[in-house]
């Protein structure tokens, strides 16, 4: 399997910063460049069936283009993005239209809405589909007599997270270290990691000023605590994953492991359902050969911002 090593530091870094996207490779969303807000439109006409290419030019051709090839941070909506294979999975009619009902456009869902023949979502969801993918929708065979969707598919919506200024990291530098390396039999080094601040005799990280080279250090002290746990064949957290210590070849259970023994300790909560299935998409990136699902999931769960 030949994976680059920017793809796999930016998809630790989206783990990181937002669980709710897990799986793909979209710079930058999750940072702090918010998608553009379009300019207030016309609301699609009500009564009689959307005209689904006057609804996408007046509501997402402002971020997808006019011929949905994308900008910025909003993802292409052709055939040839590697986005629709995640959210929408563009080529399942369905699941597109539940994904526009559901989620688009971006931050006002609401303005375009539908599941039916005619409605905004499913036309804007059928100009989406023959227009840029070439497809053909069979209305026969995808919805009721009623002209409703039939396949209602529950379609994981974008993630809108959004956190209020605090501190990067809730633990101080030799919190960090001590934490790190009893947990997983390594060396630690934080140099580079923001200063340690005296506040009222205690030593803490609150009030510490983070600047980009200090995400930057956290992310790489992720990253190498990651490489060395697997050089050393998982030996030293053998006692958090017997199946990551045993080797190759139980690569979803030593991933459970993982997330119940180091993540819960780590985010001093038990992961959520939501995070475990996030976690468990890294999975296939790993082959007989390599666990690099098992590094990855290492390194997010050490940046994750909840530590
Ligand atoms: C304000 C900018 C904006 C507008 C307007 C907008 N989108 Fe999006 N759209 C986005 C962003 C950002 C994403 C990626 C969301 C994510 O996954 O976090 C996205 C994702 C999508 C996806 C999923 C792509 C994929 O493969 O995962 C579809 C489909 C989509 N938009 C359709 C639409 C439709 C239809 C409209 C108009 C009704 C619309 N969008 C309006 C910003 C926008």
């Amino acid at each position: 399997m030949k994976v680059s090593a920017v793809p796999l530091a930016l998809t630790a870094l989206c783990i990181s910063a937002c669980t709710a996207n897990i799986g793909g490779e979209r710079p930058d969303t999750e940072t702090e460049t918010p998608p553009t807000t379009p300019p207030p439109t016309t609301p699609p006409p009500t009564g009689g069936p959307v005209d689904g290419a006057a609804v996408y030019a007046a509501e997402c051709a402002v971020c997808h283009g006019p011929e949905g090839r994308g900008s910025g941070t909003n993802p292409s909506l052709r055939a040839e993005s590697e986005f629709g294979m995640r959210h929408a999975n563009l080529s399942a009619f369905p699941r597109l239209v539940r994904y526009n009902d559901a989620s688009m456009p971006f931050g006002r869902p609401t303005a375009c809405v539908g599941t039916r023949v005619g409605s905004c979502g499913f036309e804007v969801s059928r100009y989406i589909y023959e227009t840029f993918l070439g497809q053909t929708v069979d209305e026969a065979a995808v919805t009721d007599e009623n002209g409703d969707l039939m396949d209602l598919p529950e379609v994981k919506p974008p993630c809108v997270d959004q956190y209020a200024a605090r501190q990067i990291k809730l633990l101080a530098r030799h919190e960090v270290k001590a934490t790190l390396e009893s947990l997983l039999g390594v060396t630690v080094d934080v140099a580079g990691l923001p200063s340690d601040f005296t506040l009222a005799g205690f030593t803490t990280q609150v009030n510490g000023v983070a600047t980009q080279p200090h995400v930057q250090a956290y992310f790489e002290l992720s990253q190498r605590v990651a490489v060395d746990v697997r050089n050393a064949a998982f030996g030293g957290i053998a006692d958090l994953s017997a199946a990551c210590a045993a080797g190759t070849g139980a690569m979803a259970q030593c991933q459970t492991e993982l997330l119940d023994g180091l993540g819960r300790r780590l985010f001093r909560r038990a992961l959520t359902a939501e995070e475990r299935a996030d976690y468990a998409e890294l999975l296939p990136l790993s082959d007989n050969d390599t666990n690099i699902a098992l590094e990855l999931t290492l390194s997010s769960l050490i940046n994750a911002p909840v530590f």
